[in-house]
């Protein structure tokens, strides 16, 4: 086998080499009828595939939408704006599942059910902890958590939903497995900093328990409030990397857990879920509102990237990083002595200058500020060391994943074509 000088092979041609020479005219044409159509069926290189699939259609979901050009994200028929700092996150969770906000009653049951599902069993417990005290990151604690978690049949379904008759299994899987993830989370780090876990709380919900855990003081109104506005405002994003990994691995008809699985390893890379951290650094490094012209200025100079700026799909202003702005401005107001106002300020200063520098760096390309650069002020302002903003990351996005996870099981197999650019075995 000789290796080919041809970029790719040729598509639907015969290979002379394969053509009839021999006698037995019946088989020859049987083998090269195999060969035509084995090669005629070789799809083209499509550009989009060697470019991320940019542009590919590759799901219908009625979970949300993401408008680039406008800077729209809407969630089940509600502009982001309406929901974060409005809802709980448990209460947007009902909303994707569902289709519908709860009712005060549905809420308080949905509640409650969280808060009796939060113990994390032996297995997922052991996995966990010897992870964390090995100091493994802490999102790859995550992965091996939830990948012990049970899947259907775990836990026996609650009652109010059997009640309602509403994929009581689907619906007792999800909770079963969100119920523990911000539990491994906080019991991860606190675990990996040789502290014991505070035991989980019933009368605090999925924010207030992760705070209370991970910090083990009561968390004031006003930080569960800033959390719950952050874990809504970064639920769902249509089909971003982690949830089509989610919704491939769930159309296979594998549990929940494996799709989660899956989903918070494509969070990990660092194309993904990591750049809140490097804002924070960026703000540490820069210090003084007054030094955020020559420091921006110089990195530009240097080719490099301003962190929290840009995003593949808005071309304006991504519209959640206002909502988090408003979020950390209601923080600083409730605690105007806390570790946000001191941030804020200098954040505020750093994104107006930024602003300003790149539009004079490239005119023709916007580039504006994206999710990452307030998701990194706020979470820094409730005490979370950047470290753990991924793995928080991953405690909101949950709920996308598994309302997509079920909107792919009750589809197809998910099972695209690669066009194959390798030898031939006569080449
Ligand atoms: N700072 C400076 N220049 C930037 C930039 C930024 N934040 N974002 C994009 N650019 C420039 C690139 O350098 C590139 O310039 P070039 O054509 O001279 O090479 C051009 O804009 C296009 O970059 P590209 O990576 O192709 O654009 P994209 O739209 O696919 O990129 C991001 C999206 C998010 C990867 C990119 O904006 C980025 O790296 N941002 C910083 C990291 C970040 O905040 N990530 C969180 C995203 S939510």
């Amino acid at each position: 086998m000789r290796p080919s000088s041809r970029p790719y092979p040729p598509v639907g041609s015969t290979n002379p080499a394969t053509s009839p020479r021999s006698s037995d005219a019946q088989a020859t044409r049987a083998s090269s009828a195999r060969a035509v159509v084995h090669r005629s069926a070789q799809p083209k290189p499509d550009p989009a595939a060697a470019q991320g699939l940019d542009g590919v259609v590759a799901a219908h979901t009625r979970l949300s939408s993401v408008d680039g050009e406008a800077g729209r994200l809407i969630i089940a028929g509600y502009a982001i704006e309406d929901l974060a700092g409005t809802v709980s996150w448990e209460a947007l969770l009902h909303l994707l599942w569902f289709d519908a906000l709860p009712s005060k009653e549905q809420l308080r049951d949905m509640r409650s059910e969280f808060a009796a599902r939060r113990s994390i069993d032996r297995v997922t417990s052991a996995a966990l902890h010897a992870a964390a005290v090995a100091d493994r990151r802490p999102i790859d604690c995550l992965r091996i958590a939830i990948a012990t978690m049970n899947g259907r049949g775990g836990d026996p379904p609650p009652a109010s939903m059997i009640a309602q008759d509403k994929d009581a299994e689907g619906w007792n899987e999800a909770i079963g497995v969100l119920a523990r993830i911000p539990v491994c989370v906080a019991s991860a780090a606190r675990w990996a900093k040789g502290s014991d876990v505070p035991e989980t709380r019933t009368d605090l919900g999925h924010a207030g328990n992760l705070l209370w855990q991970l910090h083990g003081v009561d968390p004031s109104a006003a930080a569960i409030h800033a959390l719950d506005s952050y874990l809504v405002t970064t639920a769902d994003h249509g089909l971003n990397a982690s949830t089509f990994t989610a919704r491939v691995i769930a159309a296979t008809g594998a549990d929940l857990p494996s799709a989660l699985t899956g989903a918070v390893g494509a969070l990990s890379g660092w194309r993904h879920g990591g750049a809140p951290g490097p804002v924070l650094a960026m703000l540490a490094a820069i210090e003084r509102p007054e030094r955020a012209e020559e420091w921006l200025r110089a990195r530009l100079a240097a080719r490099e990237r301003l962190m929290g700026f840009g995003h593949r799909v808005y071309r304006v202003r991504d519209p959640r990083a206002d909502v988090l702005r408003a979020a950390v401005e209601r923080l600083r107001d409730a605690t105007p002595d806390g570790p946000a106002a001191e941030r804020l300020r200098l954040a505020t200063a750093v994104e107006e200058t930024a602003l300003r520098v790149l539009a004079e760096h490239r005119p023709e390309r916007p580039i504006r500020t994206n999710v990452e650069f307030y998701t990194a002020v706020l979470l820094d302002g409730l005490g979370i060391p950047p470290a753990l903003f991924t793995p928080i990351f991953a405690v909101a996005r949950s709920a996308g994943w598994a309302a997509h996870a079920r909107e792919a099981a009750a589809g197809r197999l998910i099972r695209p074509r690669s066009a194959y650019v390798g030898r031939q075995p006569d080449d």
